[in-house]
């Protein structure tokens, strides 16, 4: 975002301190359950867009769903308090968690039954209300997207269902092995980063009149289980080994979510379209995996002498 609208024009925020956004560009420390600091914080910098993305995801949150509520639910409706106070334009996701499993699963449609067994997926359904309630009560700009699991070589999983995916490439990089805590057969949407981000932008910067379903579309790049993940590895590292470990907890919520989802309406009302497929994703994931471990090493080798 900061190529595109300039490095001044983007405020990074996070709860931690993260030290590469604070020297990449204006950087904020946030807690969106603090509603008077993110309120204070959006009128300092006279911001006149929110990408609201702070959640605890789905395994996670079934460890502690209290604090999920909190933290998803309180720090959304704090957001969106700010977007109706100075009149923002007003992104948030939502996820494949936000189905259930009373969802049709193959080609789920953009509208269909939503009865998730997560609290992240009631946060998500939740969600997806209350940003619909902003838009036709106060004309808030909200707009959202489904997303499927998301693959980035530039965070480290961070308690989703999905994380696997990411887990299983740097394994596979580092240790040339994985054992998956989600079953063998078992499908889910997943993306790519850079689509996601691309996504986001394409969304934001539509015709507001075309977006009939604007909280939240479905998309996907592709529908995969782990032993496609390791056939795809396999071409770059033949001698990957991949071994099944099952948890129950984010096993049980990868059945209950959707295998494909039907992404029609987002094509159709904004021009969706992922760039990147399985393999192109896991040529690009284990190089740029291979480039931090690299820089990771060099770093470490630096302090210690
Ligand atoms: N990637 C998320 C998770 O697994 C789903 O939105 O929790």
């Amino acid at each position: 975002m900061r190529k595109i609208y300039g490095i001044s024009n983007v405020i990074a925020a996070d709860i931690r301190e993260l030290k590469e956004a604070r020297e990449n560009g204006p950087f904020e420390r946030l807690d969106v359950t603090d509603g008077m600091k993110l309120s204070v914080t959006a009128k300092r910098h006279n911001v006149d867009t929110i990408i609201h993305l702070a959640a605890i995801l789905s395994a996670k949150a079934e460890t502690m769903p209290l604090k999920a509520w909190h933290v998803n639910m309180v720090g959304l409706i704090n957001a969106l308090e700010v977007a109706k106070e100075m009149n923002l334009q007003f992104f948030t996701p939502s996820s494949i968690g936000a189905f259930g499993p009373s969802t049709p699963k193959e080609d789920t449609p953009q509208v269909t039954v939503q009865r998730p067994i997560t609290m992240y997926g009631i946060n998500k359904v939740t969600a997806e209300l209350l940003c619909d309630y902003y838009f036709n009560r106060y004309g808030i700009d909200t707009r959202g997207i489904r997303f499927p699991g998301l693959i980035s070589h530039a965070t480290t999983p961070g308690g989703g269902t999905s994380d696997y995916a990411v887990d299983m490439y740097y394994h596979a990089v580092i240790k040339k092995a994985y054992i998956s805590c989600i079953a063998e057969g078992t499908r889910m949407d997943m993306m790519y980063m850079p689509d996601a981000l691309d996504a986001i932008i394409q969304l934001m910067e539509a015709d507001s009149k075309k977006l009939v379903n604007r909280n939240s579309y479905n998309i996907s790049a592709f529908s995969v289980a782990p032993e496609d993940f390791a056939k795809a590895i396999r071409k770059y590292i033949p001698e990957f080994k991949l071994d099944y470990q099952i948890d129950l907890v984010r096993q049980n919520i990868a059945e209950s979510w959707p295998d494909s989802l039907d992404c029609t309406a987002a094509k159709e009302e904004w021009g969706f379209q992922a760039k990147y497929d399985l393999d192109k994703t896991t040529e690009d994931m284990l190089r740029k995996v291979e480039e931090n471990m690299v820089n990771k090493n060099s770093e470490m080798k630096g302090k210690s002498s």
